[in-house]
Formats: C-alpha cells, sequence, structure tokens
C-alpha cells in the first residue's frame, strides 16, 4: 500500500480547505493511504514513511508562510538522499500572487530530487485589504475541485506505480 502525505499550514483557513479537498480526492483510490499533518506536527519520519507528497502553504509576504519554511527547515537534512524521487505537487492559497512561494518550495524539492507531478496550484482569494487578509477564507467549489483532482492524480499514480 502507497502513502501519501500532505503537509498544511494554514492562518485563515483557505490553505486547509484546499489540502483537505486534495484529501477528500486522493481518499477515492482505495490502494493509497492518505495523511493530512500540519507543518508544525509533520517531522522528517512522517516524510521518510510515504511515497509522495502534497505541500499545501499560504504565500505570506512574497514567500512560504514562515511555518512551512520552519518544517522545510527541521526536516530536510534528516530526509536529504532519503526520500529521492518520490512525487510531489503543491497548493498555494494566495491574497494576488503566490508565484513566488511556489518558486522556493520548487528549489527545496528539487534539492530534496523530489519530482513534480504538475504545476503548483495556487488559489487567490483577492484578499487586498489588513480586514480582508485576517478575515477566514471560504474556497470556492471549482477550485476545490481542482484541488481533488489533484489529490486523486496523485494517488491514482501511486497506485499504478505510474510515479
Ligand atoms: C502577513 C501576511 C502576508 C501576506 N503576503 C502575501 C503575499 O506576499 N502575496 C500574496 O499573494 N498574498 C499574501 N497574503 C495573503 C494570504 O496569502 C491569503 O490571505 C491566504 O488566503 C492565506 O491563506 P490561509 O487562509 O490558508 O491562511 C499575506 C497574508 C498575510 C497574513
Amino acid at each position: 500500500m502507497k502513502a501519501l502525505l500532505i503537509v498544511v499550514h494554514s492562518r485563515t483557513g483557505g490553505t486547509r480547505q484546499m489540502a483537505e479537498a486534495a484529501q477528500r480526492g486522493a481518499g477515492a483510490e482505495a490502494e493509497v493511504s492518505v495523511r493530512l499533518l500540519t507543518a508544525t506536527a509533520t517531522q522528517a519520519e512522517d516524510l521518510l514513511a510515504a511515497d509522495g507528497y502534497i505541500f499545501a502553504t499560504p504565500e505570506n509576504l512574497a514567500a512560504l508562510a514562515g511555518e512551512m519554511k520552519e518544517f522545510f527547515d527541521r526536516t530536510y537534512y534528516p530526509a536529504l538522499d532519503r526520500i529521492n524521487g518520490h512525487p510531489y505537487a503543491m497548493l498555494i492559497c494566495a491574497g494576488s500572487d503566490g508565484e513566488n512561494a511556489a518558486r522556493q518550495i520548487k528549489r527545496i524539492a528539487t534539492g530534496w530530487r523530489l519530482r513534480a507531478i504538475a504545476d503548483p496550484l495556487i488559489v487567490c482569494t483577492r484578499a487586498q485589504t489588513p480586514e480582508a487578509i485576517l478575515a477566514p477564507k471560504l474556497i470556492g467549489a471549482a477550485d476545490l475541485n481542482r484541488c481533488a483532482e489533484l489529490g486523486a492524480a496523485m494517488a491514482a499514480g501511486l497506485a499504478s506505480g505510474i510515479f
């Protein structure tokens, strides 16, 4: 049985909804176990125990969110050279951009020798004012479907051995 690990950080709920949609999509594949862990809770051992990853983070201050960065900082060397070739994808929740967070994760994943199985899936919440940025987020059904499809594609690839 293959294992998919979804690592998520979310402050106002948007990224969590995206990650949970991916979890639902992947959950339809009976041959794959799916775990969703917060970035804070995820240890290097969790990475080593998984066959594929979905990293889900907001973009903050033109960078991946600090908690997600801390997860990568903490696990990068313990996992280095032990997860080579594993497939990964990323979900980014952003107010208006998201590209820099995606670029940073891509560099980290390149260092780990992971294989991207999809382009970064970026959802923009259009939150621009301080009030809107700090408000709870509600991700629309179409975007959640895209996240679910990504989760399903990852799980199908793991189950079939394509990845
Ligand atoms: C401190 C802070 C900085 C942010 N900086 C950016 C940014 O650089 N680019 C962007 O597109 N969105 C930025 N945002 C908006 C968040 O990405 C957006 O609110 C997103 O929905 C947060 O995801 P979450 O709901 O999972 O916490 C920022 C939000 C906060 C709180």
